[in-house]
């Protein structure tokens, strides 16, 4: 609030002051507020220093900085003067009740990456974790084309529940889909055709408590858009109505085309799906990979052209080769996010059970797994188990007096 730049060029002579060594200071950069949207933008500017300094020190110095520039304590993420964080150390993570480094938030907040991206030394260990993450995150339809163009890979994974929502708000994650995956991963069906418009609300609204922020994606189920452009358009309708989503997605390419038109006709970004098309499963020979042969390759290499000129944001491309996954990006200036299509795809998205490896049984080629969630989830029921069986839980200070 007030003279924000004034009051980032007083903190950082303050800094200076206290005798720390600023050795790089970064442009001032706006951000719009996260939490209380109608208060004025903020003003970010970011400094490297240099000091003997440990973090908890220099924190009581900061803190003291802020006082001395006006800082009162008003609403919590309320308008204020100054508010002076410590994101980055060269001695990695630091935690304690005071102070985290990083801070759990900083991930997904744009002026962080931003920032420390620009001032991190090019030699450091960590460059690469805070240099992917440069440009801003999707916050609008517009902004599939933009990263794009600023040939920044999407990152996007689906996403079912409330926990898990709030887990991925404190990621870097670019987007998330609440897919009809969720026929697979959540109820235990052998296919998405089950899934109902109704099944999609519910979970649409779950995520979107735990990200209340986030640009969200959602899928329209089977038969939701199947029968006529008026369902299509009331179906995608109600979603974005019901949800708070941002964009619904659905399969299909020219046989869907008057449907997508009317949705985006009606104000509704929609995002398109080639390629294997798991609600089309009754037709198919199975999941198996599309567009091998060139008749089927050309088929959506038209469609992804059509789906383009129709105006959708993005196209998910699942399970096609590499090579056409080049060649469709290549083609377009939307971007392809690749589900089993290879590297030159211009992002990436997995379901999110997959990644976290909740299920051993199912381990698809396209497929890496970043944790083993199924033993980490069983290891500690087995520890509880064993607990209660023992009297060993609770405890006294587990227990009310
Ligand atoms: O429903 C889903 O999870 C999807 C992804 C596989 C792209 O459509």
């Amino acid at each position: 609030m007030g003279d924000c730049k004034k009051y980032l060029a007083e903190a950082q002579q303050k800094i200076q002051n206290e005798n720390i060594n600023i050795i790089a200071t970064t442009e001032v950069l706006r951000t719009n507020p996260k939490h209380i949207k109608t208060q004025n933008i903020f003003y970010n500017s970011g400094v490297l220093i240099e000091t003997n300094l440990f973090p908890e020190n220099l924190l009581d110095i900061l803190k003291n900085i802020e006082a001395k520039t006006g800082r009162i304590h008003r609403v919590r993420y309320g308008p204020r003067e100054i508010d002076i964080d410590i994101v980055w150390w060269s001695h990695g993570e630091y935690h304690n009740n005071r102070l985290e480094i990083p801070h759990k938030y900083n991930f997904s907040r744009e002026w962080v990456r931003c920032l420390t991206a620009e001032l991190i030394p090019e030699n450091h260990i960590d460059k690469k974790k805070y240099t992917h993450m440069k440009y801003k995150s999707i916050e609008s339809g517009e902004d599939f084309k933009k990263k794009k163009a600023a040939k920044e890979k999407i990152s996007m994974v689906t996403v079912y529940d409330y926990s898990t929502a709030l887990i991925l708000s404190r990621s870097s994650i670019d987007t998330v889909l609440v897919g009809d995956s969720l026929g697979n991963v959540f109820q235990g069906q052998k296919s998405t055709l089950p899934v109902t418009l109704e099944n999609m609300i519910y979970h649409g609204k779950a995520v979107r408590r735990g990200l209340p922020d986030a640009f969200i994606v959602i899928d329209m189920p089977f038969l939701s858009y199947h029968t006529s452009v008026h369902d299509a358009v009331q179906n995608a309708g109600k979603l974005v109505q019901e949800t708070g989503a941002n964009c619904i997605k659905l399969e299909g390419g020219s046989e869907f085309i008057n449907e997508i038109q009317g949705i985006i006709r009606a104000g509704i970004p929609v995002m398109g799906h080639l390629g294997l098309q798991p609600q089309s499963i009754l037709h198919l020979d199975g999941y198996r990979v599309q567009g091998r042969n060139p008749e089927a390759k050309n088929k959506i290499i038209h469609d992804a052209l059509l789906l383009e000129k129709a105006g959708v944001v993005a196209i998910i491309a699942e399970m096609i080769p590499a090579d056409l996954a080049k060649e469709l990006s290549e083609k377009l200036t939307i971007p392809v996010i690749g589900i089993g299509a290879g590297s030159e795809a211009d992002g990436q998205i997995l379901v999110i059970n997959d990644l976290l490896g909740f299920n051993p049984d199912f381990t698809p080629k396209f497929v890496r797994t970043y944790s083993n969630m199924s033993q980490i989830i069983l290891d500690a029921i087995e520890n509880y188990n064993s607990d209660v069986r023992s009297g060993n839980f609770p405890s006294d200070s587990e227990s009310f007096k």
